[in-house]
């Protein structure tokens, strides 16, 4: 069963060929990365002018890379949502187009359990029940996965996503965009004990994140401390150290949530992906719990960490598999939510943008 993938909810547009879910034949990937540098984050309306411009061709090179026409495609998997509304209408409305006049399946994925899925291709079979830490630039969740396609959130950020405090606070430091993998390269040179940040105190108690108060304790920080942030040339060691500690201080945050919850919930295996499942801080203190707890960790690979088509059409694969497949009234939804039962349903009110600028 050959699915193609779609991906264009923020700022790649991205489509992929799998087999039977599990076997990559193409993955394409266009970043807009170069386009929105200069703004220190993406900008919603570039965004879907791109996507509008590069969808055809993406999709024809994925095609071509598998070595398969069109009509050889069985379905098609899109991201339905969460993400920028018209970038995901761009993919959205491709999506069924090429649907409606090759008379095949459609099936609209949560962008979020299509970063769940990512950890299936270069993994053994996931055991279930799993703990999933999704962490990238728009999301920071984490998924109680009784079974696959099943999904209670029980934890989230109260404000900030992980990946989106690491570009917040690349930019304060004069870095550039986007901030995670910058930071964490310098970070390499810096001592991560040199600057104490005290840890985000959730008021309920509940297990949730906060990214927020970090950002802005970095900010007071260089403000008491003189430091400027990096002016064209290289990171003084100051800058180092204060990328190392912000590093480390959200490395403890994530993994000892996870920890947490891993012990209260007894899952038999660990999930961490998006973007900032790249950061190998993140991937070693993780696996070291996960030691601990003497269950198996798995990350997606790199190229599959952050937005990408293939982990959409693997998502896709799952629910056409199990017989759900969307209608013709599909379109695109900013605020999809996964559901318990694994059912996307729109939330309607409190979320906010994936990013401002
Ligand atoms: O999954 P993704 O491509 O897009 C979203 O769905 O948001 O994640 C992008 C995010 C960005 O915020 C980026 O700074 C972060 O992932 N990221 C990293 C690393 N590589 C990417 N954060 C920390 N360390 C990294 N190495
Ligand atoms: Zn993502």
């Amino acid at each position: 069963m050959l699915v193609l993938g779609i991906e264009t909810s923020c700022d790649e547009t991205a489509a992929a060929v799998v087999r039977d879910g599990r076997t990559i034949l193409s993955s394409i990937i266009s970043s807009q990365i170069r386009l929105h540098r200069p703004y220190g984050g993406v900008v919603p309306e570039l965004a879907s002018r791109e996507h509008l411009e590069k969808i055809e061709q993406v999709v024809s090179t994925a095609l071509s890379e598998a070595s398969i026409s069109l009509e050889e495609v069985d379905a098609i998997a899109v991201t339905q949502g969460p993400g920028l509304v018209g970038a995901l209408l761009v993919g959205v409305s491709y999506a069924k187009a090429l649907s409606f006049g090759l008379n095949i399946p459609l099936i609209g994925v949560n962008h979020i359990e299509g970063h769940v899925f990512s950890v299936v291709f270069d993994n053994p079979k996931i055991v279930f029940p799993t703990l999933a830490l999704i962490v990238s630039g728009g999301h920071t969740n984490i998924f109680f996965v009784p079974e696959s396609g099943r999904y209670r959130l029980v934890s989230r950020t109260r404000d900030d996503a992980a990946g989106e405090a690491f570009d917040k606070v690349a930019k304060m430091l004069g870095l550039g965009y986007p901030g995670g993998p910058i930071i964490e390269r310098i970070a390499q040179d810096g001592d991560a004990k040199a600057v104490r940040f005290t840890k985000a105190k959730i008021s309920d108690g509940r297990p949730d994140l906060s990214f927020s108060g970090l950002k802005t304790a970095v900010a007071k920080y260089m403000k008491e401390n003189a430091i400027d942030p990096v002016g064209g040339g290289h990171a003084t060691q100051e800058l180092c150290d204060l990328a190392a500690s912000f590093q480390a201080s959200v490395v403890d945050a994530l993994v000892s949530t996870l920890e947490r919850l891993a012990l209260e919930l007894t899952p038999r295996s660990l999930i961490v992906a998006g973007g900032v499942a790249c950061n190998l801080k993140l991937q070693d203190e993780s696996r070291k719990m996960a030691d601990s707890l003497g269950i198996p960790v798995y990350f997606p690979s790199k190229h599959l960490s952050t937005d990408n088509a293939a982990m959409i059409a693997a998502a896709g694969y799952f629910h056409l598999s199990s017989g759900r497949v969307s209608d013709e009234n599909i379109t695109a939804d900013v605020t999809l939510r996964l559901q318990n039962d694994g059912i996307t349903e729109p939330t309607g009110a409190g979320k906010r943008p994936r990013y401002r600028v």
